[in-house]
């Protein structure tokens, strides 16, 4: 057992002392967790193989599944890929710092462990002063999968991070809750066509944009689980953003959702089950069950993904033994919304209506 240690700070104005505590840890071979716009990350020397793996062990992460590698300067995407393609040089100007990954075939100077053994390498430029200070700090790239346990929903507050990896890690940078609330949005550039590997905070609607047409990989809107082709999609097969009851996704248009919702509920208690329901903020005062949660309003879908993976936690908290969830618009966020409940639910869909 570690001692992990938390480091407040400010995020728009961080106290360089505390990063550079953080990026001493880092610089050493240690672990320590820290703000993004999206998610809290957890974060290792993406070159120190030894590190890398220690990262993995904390999270109890398959290896299989390589970390995003996070850098503060253009400069050091060309040393971590081999081929930058013209398309990148378009989305980088447009979106970083900011939630877009680009997977790009990978150079020699990633090790093997950070990349699972893939001729891929995923680079972000995360927009949070705290991130961008520490990667500097640090003097290396800095690999960082979202600091949660595997298969637990991501940390969007640095509470989160505690519950999950006390013990685990070296260092926790504390900047409150995370704006976004979920993960940034991997594009593949390694192969032709561009393709979407998992929605995020970057829409695809601001991806067409810039790129034209942009494809999404079948497992982006997949409804029931896939088989895996490991070469593209590596992390695409492991459980994810589970809370620890069961989650059943309730998908369709509002009225018949509502219905399903309501003889779903009464179904479970005539099984003595507690049952919780996350709901939005047009439909929450029309249950009863043991938990009500609203995401917000389904007219707000950057405000849904700011609460998700808070919320999936909070159900952990009020020991229910069932939760039902209500599907949500795919536009903007809500694509990945919909996604993250998807894969919360383990594919477990109710079709309504
Ligand atoms: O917003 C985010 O992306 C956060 C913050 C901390 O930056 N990070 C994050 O990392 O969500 P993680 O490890 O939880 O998710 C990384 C995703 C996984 O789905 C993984 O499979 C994929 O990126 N990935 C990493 N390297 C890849 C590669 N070479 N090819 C394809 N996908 C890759
Ligand atoms: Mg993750």
């Amino acid at each position: 057992m570690k001692q992990t240690i938390m480091l407040k700070v400010d995020s728009q104005q961080p106290d360089i002392k505390q990063v550079q505590v953080a990026a001493k840890i880092i610089r050493e071979g240690g672990l320590v967790a820290f703000p993004t716009e999206t998610v809290y990350g957890l974060g290792a020397d993406a070159l120190n193989s030894k590190a890398v793996l220690a990262l993995f062990k904390a999270k109890k992460r398959p290896l299989d599944n390589p970390p995003i590698v996070h850098v503060e300067n253009m400069k050091d995407v060309y040393t971590l890929a081999e081929h930058v393609p013209p398309s990148a040089d378009k989305l980088m100007k447009e979106f970083w710092p900011g939630p877009l990954t680009l997977v790009f075939k990978r150079s020699k100077a990633v090790p093997d462990v950070t990349v699972a053994d893939l001729d891929t390498v995923a680079v972000r430029m995360p927009n949070h002063a705290v991130a961008l200070a520490l990667i500097k700090e640090s003097r290396c790239p800095i690999a960082a999968p979202s600091a949660n346990l595997a298969g637990k929903p991501s940390p969007t507050s640095a509470e989160h991070v505690f519950n999950d990896l006390n013990g685990r890690i070296d260092a926790i940078l504390d900047c409150g809750p995370t704006l976004i609330g979920v993960e940034s949005t991997v594009l593949d550039l390694s192969a032709e066509p561009a393709m979407v590997l998992r929605p995020g905070a970057t829409s695809l609607e601001a991806l067409k944009k810039v790129l034209g047409d942009v494809k999404l990989h079948p497992f982006v809107v997949a409804e029931k689980e896939l088989a895996v082709e490991k070469a593209r999609s590596p992390g695409m097969k492991h459980r994810h953003y589970a809370p620890k009851a069961p989650v059943t996704l309730v998908e369709g248009a509002v009225s018949p959702v509502m219905a399903t919702v309501k003889s779903l509920i009464c179904a479970y208690w005539l099984q003595d089950k507690r049952v919780g329901v996350l709901a939005t903020a047009e439909t929450a005062w029309a249950y009863e069950a043991d938990v009500v949660k609203s995401l917000g309003s389904r007219r707000n879908v950057d405000g849904m993904a700011a609460n998700l993976f808070r919320l999936l936690r909070e159900f952990d908290e009020e020991n229910v033994d069932v939760i039902i969830a209500e599907s949500v618009p795919t536009e903007g966020l809500g694509l990945a919304v919909m996604n993250r409940l998807r894969k919360a639910s383990g594919y477990h869909i109710v079709k309504a209506g």
